[in-house]
């Protein structure tokens, strides 16, 4: 990726990574297990009794870790349930961590989540450290379109403002007039007042969008690897064997299994509702972990699990939040030039949904 780089910015002070103490993961004790008891608690109809003695060491150090550097973990909704509730400090949406990073107070923010995240959480907090445990934690969309495509698209519509959704590099950010995500997205492109915006890179984004509202939209060929596999036939197949079920779809999927689903909504929006219509049966047509960590939230709730997993999130395990945090690694950074021009695109959108 183009704009990662281990703390490169001239002039900049590097600060001491070195700990008073070595910091080695404690043994899993009886002591420990009585400590970690109440967060067990929390995860346990989604985390087995098998697993925790693996994870409780680590969640003890991360969190010792994280008081001695005066880190936050910012945790995306498709964190696994041992990140997601043991260790992440803020757990939101796109649009809720980009938030988060803006007026987050700590020295460091760890990003459990993918570098397009990373690189957003550096341009709002341009003088903290932010790391990624896994700096090949990527994404199909972000990849889709480069900031030369979009000095392209802007000589083939001249004046036609450029919206870009918030799964991009900093780079592409850079060259367009306002950010979104899911959440915002129509709000976003109906702000700016004008009858035609493009909006990249994913073309089922847009092409949901295009639905609630009459500005005339036009689309990036981009698609999620993990929403664009989900069919109308899963839906129907699903709705067969229980016709009470309830299908809640992130816009990211085609329009054809948006047009059979009971809501759409960004992975914020989908938690709500689940949280507040408590439907007896949901499928949430999203990534995989979405739907155990809601369940920590609504355990009477009984889910259909569609194992579609990103593979770009599941890059980030507790053991690599780890060592990010004991060795300061991997510092994301972004050249100068390019975040100043990115910041404005997506502080225009934080104005806006503030
Ligand atoms: P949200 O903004 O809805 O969390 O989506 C981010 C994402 O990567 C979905 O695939
Ligand atoms: Fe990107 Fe899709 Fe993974 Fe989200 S789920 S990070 S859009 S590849």
């Amino acid at each position: 990726m183009d704009t990662l780089d281990v703390c490169t910015v001239p002039g900049r002070r590097q600060r001491s990574h070195a700990l008073s103490e070595p910091h080695a993961l404690p043994p899993f004790t009886p002591e420990l297990a009585a400590e970690m008891a109440p967060l067990y608690a929390r995860v346990q109809h989604v985390v087995t009794p098998m697993e925790w003695p693996a994870y409780a060491p680590l969640i003890k150090a991360i969190n010792d870790l994280k008081k001695k550097r005066n880190a936050v973990i910012l945790a995306h909704n498709y964190m696994t349930p041992e990140i997601f509730n043991c260790v992440g400090d803020f757990r939101g949406d796109s649009l809720q961590l980009a938030k988060e990073a803006a007026r987050v107070e700590a020295d460091v923010i760890v990003q459990a989540g993918v570098h397009f995240m990373a690189e957003t959480s550096k341009l709002l907090s341009p003088d903290k450290t932010v790391l990624i445990p896994d700096p090949l934690a990527g994404c199909s969309l972000a990849e889709s379109i480069t900031a030369e495509d979009v000095r392209m698209l802007r000589e083939v519509y001249p004046g036609v403002p450029i919206v870009t959704y918030v799964n991009t590099s900093a780079a592409v950010k850079a060259e367009c007039d306002i950010c979104c995500t899911s959440s915002n997205a129509v709000k976003v492109v109906e702000s700016l007042g004008v009858p035609r915006v493009l909006l990249i890179p994913d073309e089922y984004l847009a092409k949901y969008v295009q639905t609630q509202t009459k500005v005339e939209i036009i689309a990036w060929k981009g698609h999620c690897e993990v929403h664009e596999r989900f069919t109308a036939d899963d839906i129907a197949a699903m709705r067969a064997a229980d016709p009470g079920l309830k299908v809640i779809a992130h816009p990211e999927c085609p329009p054809e299994v948006i047009a059979v689903a009971d809501f759409t909504g960004s992975t914020a929006a989908m938690i709500n509702y689940v949280t507040s219509k408590r439907p007896r049966k949901v499928a949430l047509i999203t990534e995989c972990s979405m739907a155990s960590n809601v369940a920590v939230q609504a355990p009477d709730v009984e889910f259909i699990r569609p194992c579609n997993l990103c593979p770009h999130m599941k890059r980030i395990s507790l053991e690599n939040i780890y060592e990010a945090l004991r060795d300061m690694k991997y510092e994301v950074d972004v050249d100068p030039i390019v975040a100043a021009k990115a910041r404005r695109a997506v502080e225009r959108m934080v104005n806006l949904t503030n």
